[in-house]
């Protein structure tokens, strides 16, 4: 047994406030003593709050909140009949399941296809990055939503589905959570979640669009060290550990929405709203091209399909979205 999925069987058997032995355990999991010894140990520096009482053994304090079917539906009842929700303990990346899901199982969005998993062992990001979900630290889950026209009318989709995660949040938590181009969605100058979509399909149609999101949850401080951006979760910004499954399910709730929105009417309904919550409208940026040169501008919005608009040295350009990134200058206040 792999160590991500003795962690996961780890917690599904001290999920009743018992105490365990590392022999039982081992014994159970038919996998050596020292496999558990450093698996308890991974679960520890989760944050995991787990004891060890000498003669008794382990013991877990925290009930981990697992992701749960029935109890993401009984949040919002609706979601149960336009969701065709699957499960997963691991995965490789729940993207790349819905891409390779069968075609034929989708003639239209009427039980949309959504896959999360407590655990993805290669979870895609953007511009071919890797992105991190451990057990209980992310939310990580994709849906795939089908178009009958062509790719070439998706632009703006990803700056859409920003935008709900922004309402989501805001709902949840009364805080002020915002965007950056094209999908980042930041608190306070910090990451808190992305959005990877990737589409399928042709320039007549019908196409599709699997759109996965990733919110960081409770990340481990190992981690937010060793990346090169700035980054937070859920319960640094909350104080407290909010269930996943009403996150997901409030999250599924507002997706309906903004993808039968846009399905008909594309961008436009959302600009503006999308401009009042953009973290760096009217900011001096520097525009990191695919290529590695860089485009200084301030930033003057977004156009109809999504597009971003800088004032440059060579007057108003838009830039649309690719591998682009955005940073701020450090003297921008
Ligand atoms: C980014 O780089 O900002 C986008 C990250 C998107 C990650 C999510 S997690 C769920 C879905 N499955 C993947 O493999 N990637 C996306």
């Amino acid at each position: 047994m792999k160590g991500n999925k003795v962690v996961l069987s780890i917690l599904h058997l001290l999920n009743d406030n018992r105490f365990y032995s590392v022999e039982y355990l081992a014994k159970q999991l038919n996998c050596s003593r020292t496999a558990i010894t450093k698996a308890l140990n991974t679960i520890k520096n989760l944050g995991i709050n787990i004891s060890n009482i000498p003669e008794k053994g382990y013991r877990c304090h925290d009930s981990f909140v697992w992701l749960n079917r029935d109890v993401i539906f009984q949040y919002h009842s609706l979601i149960s009949k336009s969701y065709n929700l699957m499960i997963f303990d691991i995965i490789e990346s729940t993207n790349k399941f819905l891409l390779n899901y069968p075609k034929e199982k989708q003639s239209c969005n009427a039980y949309v296809p959504v896959v999360t998993s407590e655990i993805q062992t290669y979870g895609r990001g953007r511009g071919g990055r890797l992105w991190y979900s451990g057990v209980g630290t992310n939310l990580a889950f994709s849906l795939r939503w089908r178009f009958d026209q062509g790719i070439y009318v998706l632009s703006g989709l990803s700056l859409v589905i920003g935008l709900a995660i922004v309402r989501t949040m805001r709902s949840l938590t009364n805080l002020e959570f915002n965007l950056k181009w094209p999908n980042d969605i930041l608190f306070d100058n910090h990451k808190l979640a992305g959005v990877l979509i990737e589409l399928r399909g042709n320039a007549i149609g019908p196409s599709f669009a699997v759109i996965g999101i990733g919110i960081n949850f409770n990340l481990h401080e190992s981690f937010t060290h060793a990346i090169d951006q700035k980054v937070t979760d859920l319960s640094t910004i909350t104080g407290a550990k909010l269930n996943r499954n009403l996150v997901l399910s409030a999250l599924l709730l507002e997706l309906q929405i903004v993808l039968t929105q846009f399905h008909t009417c594309g961008f436009i309904p959302f600009k503006d709203e999308w401009i009042k919550c953009h973290a760096f409208h009217g900011k001096d940026v520097n525009l990191i091209m695919q290529d590695g040169s860089v485009i200084e501008g301030t930033v003057d919005g977004v156009n109809d399909d999504g597009s971003i608009c800088l004032f440059t040295a060579t007057g108003k350009n838009s830039y649309h979205i690719g591998d682009i990134s955005l940073r701020l200058k450090p003297d921008n206040k």
